[in-house]
């Protein structure tokens, strides 16, 4: 007797999603089955033994974000498996709206369509939560140019970017009238292609990272983000830091705390993993920024895991496929230095690891140093990370701000 027949939809085979893809796979008495983009030969070569032998089928599509694509895969894996599928999941951003198509059409439990859409449209999302009285950058979503400068007059500076972006990709801060009206003739929004201005909100920026089973939120984690993506996706020198403090049931999170919850009942969160980004300017007043119903990535889930002693990869299964979960005690300050090679070419070599171990050698519980010949990372994270954990959170603090200044990447042409 199983107790759950999962699909698990991942493009591709990318160390990220193994880890997921892996704890899905070797949760006990379930059947475990994959649809995915690239062939079963590569896919199944990047897994481990164990997760191989627990694969029941392996459904290769053109798009696994093609709902119809999807569909017809998960409809071949009931016929051959002889059992209905009980859950449908994927953790990439982009997948969640064709899942929750699926899963509708198909009378899988899970996060519908309506609910997703919430999530993955930034603009519906902010409608949703300032209807609950809850605290966001002031948005329009500009369908032509003539609304865009309509609003830009009137909010300046802000930030621009499409509704449904990721990784902090197309995002950017405009400060005067004329910046966007240069970006406007070369990138007119249309009802097809709008583009979403916000009020610039300045101030520091934070995680809320959940679980929930069943519409009750049960866990939360915060961390403090040093600085924020934007600034480091700005400034190519800056090598990005995120903070997991030990103790987070503190009145300067109070606000957070209310709120995060609030939020995710407003966009209609029944079970799985949130990953909420917020702000807090230097008044102390709080902006929710978005909202992504899917685990935390750049290593966010590890830092959770790490924070608790426990497996959150492991615990995102069991919540997603099994609605299973008992919340863990927070005992540890935690926290990640993202190395990043400055100037163009490759990674030549990491400079500063002897010291850096002789400083924060007893702090590095995981480290991912870039190897040379790496090809340089288009994202804010960088080629490689080092994560520090401690009892004490100011030691964690203080290791990774040193950590960013003794390691440095070498790139070379
Ligand atoms: N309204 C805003 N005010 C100030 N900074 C913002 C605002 N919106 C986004 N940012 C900055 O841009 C980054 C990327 O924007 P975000 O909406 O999170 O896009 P993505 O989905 O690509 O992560 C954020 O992490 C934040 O640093
Ligand atoms: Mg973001």
């Amino acid at each position: 007797m199983t107790r759950a027949s999962t699909v698990f939809v991942a493009p591709f085979a990318l160390p990220s999603t193994l880890r997921f893809l892996g704890a899905a796979a070797l949760l006990p008495d379930t059947t475990f089955s994959v649809v995915a983009q690239e062939p079963a030969a590569s896919f199944m070569g990047a897994l481990d033994d164990g997760v191989r032998g627990r694969i029941a089928e392996f459904v290769q599509v053109e798009d696994c974000h093609d709902a119809g694509q999807v569909e017809a895969a998960v409809r071949k894996i009931a016929g051959s498996t002889g059992r209905g599928v009980t859950a449908l999941v994927g953790i990439l951003e982009p997948l969640q709206e064709a899942l929750a198509q699926v899963r509708e059409r198909l009378q899988i439990r899970g996060m519908d369509r309506a609910e997703a859409g919430r999530f993955r449209d930034k603009s519906v999302m902010k409608d949703a939560l300032r209807a609950h009285d809850l605290p966001c950058a002031c948005h329009y979503l500009a369908t032509d140019a003539a609304g865009a400068l309509e609003f830009a007059r009137g909010t300046m500076p802000l930030v621009a970017k499409p509704p449904a972006g990721a990784g902090a990709r197309d995002t950017f801060r405009v400060d005067d009238v004329s910046q966007l009206e240069g970006w406007l003739r070369s990138h007119p929004p249309t009802p097809a292609q709008p583009l979403l201005l916000e009020e610039f909100v300045q101030g520091r920026e934070f995680s809320f990272d959940s679980v929930s089973v069943g519409g009750q939120h049960l866990f939360h984690s915060i961390s403090e983000y040093s600085p924020t993506p934007l600034q480091v996706m700005e400034s190519p020198w800056i090598q990005w830091t995120v903070m997991l403090p030990r103790d987070i049931e503190v009145p300067e999170y109070a606000p957070i705390l209310s709120a995060g919850p609030r939020a995710l009942d407003a966009l209609g969160m029944v079970t799985g993993m949130t990953h909420m980004e917020w702000f807090r300017r230097s008044d102390g007043s709080i902006a929710i920024s978005e909202v992504a119903a899917r685990p935390p990535g750049a290593q966010f889930t590890s830092l959770i895991s790490y924070a608790h002693d426990r497996d959150f990869y492991r615990v995102w299964a069991e919540v997603s496929i099994l609605e299973d979960f008992t919340p863990p005690p927070r005992r540890f300050a935690t926290g990640a230095a993202y190395l990043r090679g400055q100037g163009a070419g490759r990674v030549a070599r990491v400079a500063g690891i002897e010291r850096a171990n002789q400083e924060l050698g007893d702090l590095v519980v995981e480290s991912q140093l870039p190897k040379p010949g790496q090809p340089k990372a288009s994202s804010y994270e960088g080629e490689g990370f080092v994560i520090l954990r401690h009892e004490d959170t100011e030691r964690v603090r203080d290791g990774l701000r040193r950590a960013v200044e003794i390691l440095q990447v070498e790139l070379s042409a």
